[in-house]
């Protein structure tokens, strides 16, 4: 890449923001442009496919016009364009990518396609207190996994959910107790009106597998506690306690979260952990996260909550490392829904792990 201005564009499509930014050299965010649909979206409880990939299409040429012009570069200026591909809503990526492969190719750049939860990760880039090697938490709508970070470039999977992601299990929730879409905020609003600070759910754990995560036991639980077991199908509680449902379930989730965090961190000798994802704007599990950080000696590196939710300056400033080590996708990249690329997603082993050990 043309190392002289060190300028990527980023783009952003693979759930339901658009987004665009211009990152130099990994560095320094120029702009960073990002158009929700959470509107779209409310009245159904969660996120349409076919509603967020035309709603990309309405918005992806002004939103990344919008970042250029914030950023106050022109084209020409620019080094390289990075895209996310993977994983996420096929349709939706499928958006951002084809607006990133056409630019590409009009204004003859680099590009280079981005994992959209190693982009998360970058996000610690711009956090206080990151120190190499680190744990990171992602924890967002769609995915919830931990992973192994030798440093913002290097990282390995180690633990993810069976089942629902945490950003999923909010909304199911926050939809039970009529609290709306996005769920997330709506029950972090909702909990903090809580009298009865009592009430508790279960935490579960997979046995033998610390690291990975489990949301529908708990799910579950708050369902059950709501509508009564089966076949009962009315709320048998009072409406007026379902601010303690939304804090209990809330505490529930968090400290899921947080201690198989800490618990990696400790057990493979990391000395910073980091969360990312929409769930790591919630204000329990940033101070459950760092108190428990700090009792365990670490630094917790929190980036600002408009880097934890899907933005594209993550996607530039982890595009930014890939191209400038010679990283380049052709022209007939494709999308994928999954994970996809040889070699990625396998847990590696403990002894593996354990050789990165620091003491
Ligand atoms: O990372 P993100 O913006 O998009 C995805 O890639 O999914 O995450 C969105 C998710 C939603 O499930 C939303 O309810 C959740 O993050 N979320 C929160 C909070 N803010 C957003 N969950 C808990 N507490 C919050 N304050
Ligand atoms: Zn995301």
């Amino acid at each position: 890449m043309d190392e002289s201005t060190g300028l990527v564009l980023g783009i952003e499509s693979s759930c339901d923001e658009t987004a665009a930014a211009v990152v130099r050299r990994g560095e320094e965010i120029l702009s960073n442009v990002v158009a929700s649909q959470d509107a779209r979206h409310a009245p159904f409880g969660g996120v349409v496919p076919e509603i967020a990939s035309r709603a990309h299409t309405e918005v992806i040429t002004r939103i990344v016009e919008s970042a250029i012009d914030r950023a106050g570069v022109e084209p020409k200026e620019l080094s390289g364009i990075a895209v996310t591909n993977r994983p996420g809503l096929l349709g939706s990526l499928l958006v951002g990518l084809t607006a990133a492969k056409t630019l590409a190719w009009v204004w003859e750049l680099p590009l280079v396609a981005v994992h959209h939860l190693e982009a998360h990760l970058y996000a610690a880039r711009w956090s206080e207190g990151l120190e190499c090697p680190f744990v990171g938490l992602v924890a967002s709508g769609g995915h919830t996994s931990l992973y192994w970070c030798e440093d913002l470039l290097h990282v390995r999977r180690i633990g993810a959910t069976t089942d629902d992601a945490a950003g999923e299990a909010f909304d199911k929730v926050a939809a039970l107790l009529g609290l709306g879409y996005p769920g997330g905020p709506a029950i972090e609003k909702a909990a903090r009106g809580a009298q009865d600070r009592a009430l508790r759910f279960p935490r579960s754990r997979l046995k033998g597998r610390p690291w990975d995560f489990t949301f529908s036991g708990l799910k579950t639980a708050v369902l059950y506690h709501v509508r009564g077991v089966p076949p009962a199908g009315s709320p048998v509680i009072d409406p007026r306690e379902f601010p303690a449902v939304a804090a209990a379930f809330q505490e529930a989730a968090v400290e899921m979260l947080v201690s198989a965090a800490l618990d990696a961190a400790r057990e493979l000798g990391a000395r910073s952990v980091t969360a990312t994802g929409g769930v790591a704007a919630n204000s329990r599990l940033r101070e459950e996260l760092s108190r428990g950080a700090e009792r365990l000696g670490l630094r917790a590196a929190l980036p600002a909550r408009e880097l934890c939710t899907d933005n594209a300056a993550i996607v530039a400033g982890r595009g930014y490392h890939e191209l400038a080590s010679g990283a380049r996708d052709p022209l007939d990249t494709d999308a994928n829904a999954l994970p996809e690329r040889a070699g990625y997603g396998a847990a590696p082993s403990g002894g593996e792990l354990r050789e990165g050990r620091r003491s």
